[in-house]
């Protein structure tokens, strides 16, 4: 259908219409996973509605689906108080801790039937969203249980959430957000790629994608939700089987699997069929949630500070699996921390292959009295690295060979040295080659001096080569050092010569974190560099001088200090200065002066050669800034492929549009 002239009447019977449509087949494909129509389809009535908001603005209202993804980034999270609070779950691990739990009720309520409504744990993040007059209003996070944090606009992306209910009274429903494994596997490629650190589990990630400040990007993790509960100022639902019910006939999602159980022998039977297909599910379950039906016998049951007495969570048994240690190996990384790790017959554990577990330190492998050649149970508890749990003693064999932790640094043979008081052994050597390595990589990682192309085949080389034996002689190579590296062609190692030159510009910050000084990270790093604004200011601070720095407390501060007083540290800050490193933070170069100051860019589309956070450093560095969306003050609009709706924005307003090439242009990259 044309909707290029429609008078306002009909044009507004027409988004009525589409909305409708547009809201019924996104709970068939979201909520009930039963699609109707195909992708393009839907995306065609999206298309529409669009258009017809674009011609007539004042129609669009904040329950439109186009609305559920705002074009703006938000500036923070304010603080909200719960109507009630969310408590959390007391937990048991055994049929008897189960019993022990209905005994307790029996005593608060005796002689009379108790009912469960035996549910999935879902391992997510709390979320309570309120409607009133029958329209999505607000999100908020669990937080400490009393307040948490206003995620309206996050939340409001996850498409299984109904933007609008049949329902006039105030409601509010609660109910866990998650993030399903194959997003998950997703969103770490990704940032494995981007060189970002990987999350550890799911529900770290869904509490990172929460938190974000762009909706939008928020809306590309793909987060879901199962309600559980309903809370609503009209008449309480009488049972916790009738709440699901209702959450369902109001079109919110609630998990398939949970069962109404006339006895604990019931719910023990669903515990155990669920625990069977635990890894079937495409998100993370880690036990049953046992709740008393009846909301009559729950208020008698009541809470105590922390858990109601009416519910609790009935955990499954950790991931677990048993293998045989085949060897116990020495890591030494940057500070010199020697880390054993035990290195196992390969097993399958939840869906990956582990052969490696750390095994943390000296203590770690005397308390647990682990052995080469041991049997050992390995678990990995939410976490993508396992530990190993026990050893099992049964089975030796008497083959199995106590581990003797070395006095000597496996790499360079100098003595190791344990503090008092402290677990980890390090490497007493100062310029210990395997120190040196973990130091070059991590000075030229993305998130420090960001030489690409340095990576750990090559470092190997070149210290192997002893063409570097501290980080400053990276500065002094020659082509023909380079090109007699394996692997190593004419144009790969002028590359690399022009990736260490770029280098020397970066940022005092990236500097100050390159340098791997204990415990200063990047964001203490680019604290330190905008207080100090020069190295050598920086490299002579005072104890007092470095607390005052907002973020920096007694051990980083102490850390700093004893980096600075080490004779070989202020060599290697010589040789840097000397080699023609910037030593001063880019603020003291006055905007003004830089090429793009004053000039607004808007980024659509995928560019070839750059990431999106690429580009927007460089026009960062030059002085520009990058928004999320056009206005009349935007400057340029660069666009790659597959741009949004944004350059047609740009277009309208007549914003200078460039392209990857004629940006690379103005930035001077080619
Ligand atoms: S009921 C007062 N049901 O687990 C009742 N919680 O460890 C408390 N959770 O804070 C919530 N799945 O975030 C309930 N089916 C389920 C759940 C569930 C996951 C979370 C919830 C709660 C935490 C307690």
């Amino acid at each position: 259908m044309s909707t290029r002239h429609l008078p306002l009447k009909q044009a507004k019977q027409r988004i009525q219409k589409l909305r409708e449509d547009i809201k019924y087949h996104e709970k068939k494909y979201y909520v009930d996973n039963d699609p109707q129509i195909s992708d393009s389809e839907f995306d065609m009535l999206a298309k529409e509605l669009e258009a017809l908001e674009k011609q007539f603005p004042e129609l669009i209202t904040p329950e439109s689906p186009t609305q559920r993804v705002g074009e703006q980034p938000i500036s923070g999270f304010a603080s909200v108080e719960h109507s009630a609070p969310m408590l959390s779950l007391d937990n048991c691990y055994s049929i008897e801790e189960l019993k022990d739990f209905e005994e307790r009720l029996k005593k608060i309520i005796p002689k009379e039937k108790i009912k469960y409504v035996a549910e999935l744990k879902i391992d997510g993040l709390g979320i309570s969203v309120i409607y009133r007059e029958g329209n999505f209003v607000q999100a908020v996070t669990r937080g400490d249980g009393f307040r948490g944090d206003d995620v309206t606009f996050n939340v409001k992306t996850i498409r299984s959430f109904p933007l609008t209910i049949r329902e006039t009274h105030e409601i509010e429903v609660r109910g866990e957000v998650f993030l399903p494994f194959q997003s998950f596997h997703k969103i770490n490629q990704e940032r494995s790629k981007k060189g970002d650190p990987l999350f550890a589990n799911p529900r770290n990630a869904a509490a990172g994608s929460l938190r974000l400040l762009d909706p939008k990007e928020v809306a590309s993790r793909h987060l879901d939700v199962f309600l559980y509960s309903i809370l609503t100022d009209g008449k309480e639902q009488k049972k916790q089987w009738q709440s699901l019910r209702k959450l369902k006939e109001l079109g919110f999602k609630i998990n398939p699997h949970s069962k109404l159980c006339s006895s604990l022998e019931e719910v023990v039977s669903f515990w155990e069929e669920r625990s069977e297909k635990r890894d079937s599910l495409d998100y993370d379950v880690d036990g049953v949630v046992v709740k008393v039906d009846s909301t009559r016998q729950q208020n008698i049951l009541g809470s105590t500070a922390k858990f109601p007495r009416w519910s609790i969570s009935f955990k499954f048994p950790a991931r677990q699996a048993t293998t045989q240690i085949k060897d116990i190996k020495i890591q030494v990384g940057r500070t010199g921390a020697l880390t054993p790790v035990a290195i196992l017959e390969s097993v399958q554990l939840s869906g990956i292959t582990i052969s490696r577990s750390t095994l943390h330190n000296e203590d770690e492998i005397k308390r647990k009295d682990i052995r080469t050649g041991d049997h050992v149970l390995i678990e990995r508890s939410g976490d993508v690295i396992p530990k190993v749990v026990s050893v099992m003693k049964e089975r030796r064999t008497g083959k199995e060979t106590p581990y003797v932790f070395p006095t000597k640094c496996p790499v360079c043979g100098s003595s190791v040295f344990k503090p008092e008081g402290e677990a980890i052994s390090r490497c007493e050597n100062p310029s210990c080659p395997a120190k040196l390595k973990e130091s070059l990589l991590h000075f030229a990682s993305r998130r420090a001096m960001n030489i690409e192309g340095l990576g750990e085949a090559l470092v190997d080389q070149l210290l192997g080569k002893k063409l570097v034996r501290t980080i400053p002689d990276l500065y002094s190579l020659m082509l023909e050092d380079l090109e007699k590296l394996e692997r190593m062609g004419p144009k790969s190692s002028q590359n690399l010569l022009d990736e260490i030159e770029g280098s020397k510009a970066r940022d005092l910050s990236r500097l100050v974190f390159a340098l791997g000084i204990r415990y200063v990270g990047e964001r203490t790093a680019q604290a330190l560099a905008a207080r100090f604004k020069d190295m050598m200011i920086l490299s002579k601070a005072s104890l007092e001088e470095l607390i005052d720095v907002e973020d920096v407390g007694l051990k980083v501060a102490e850390s700093v200090v004893f980096f600075f007083k080490q004779p070989e540290n202020i060599e290697l800050m010589n040789k840097l200065k000397d080699a023609g490193l910037i030593f001063s933070h880019k603020e003291t170069t006055k905007p003004a002066e830089l090429p793009l100051a004053g000039q607004t860019f808007v980024l659509t589309g995928k560019l070839s050669e750059l990431t999106r956070e690429e580009a927007a450093e460089i026009i960062e560095n030059l002085g520009g800034v990058v928004t999320f969306s056009v206005s009349r003050k935007t400057t340029y609009i660069v666009v790659g492929e597959s741009p949004g709706t944004k350059l047609e924005k740009a277009q309208r307003l007549g914003i200078p549009i460039l392209g990857e090439k004629e940006f690379s242009k103005l930035v001077g990259r080619d």
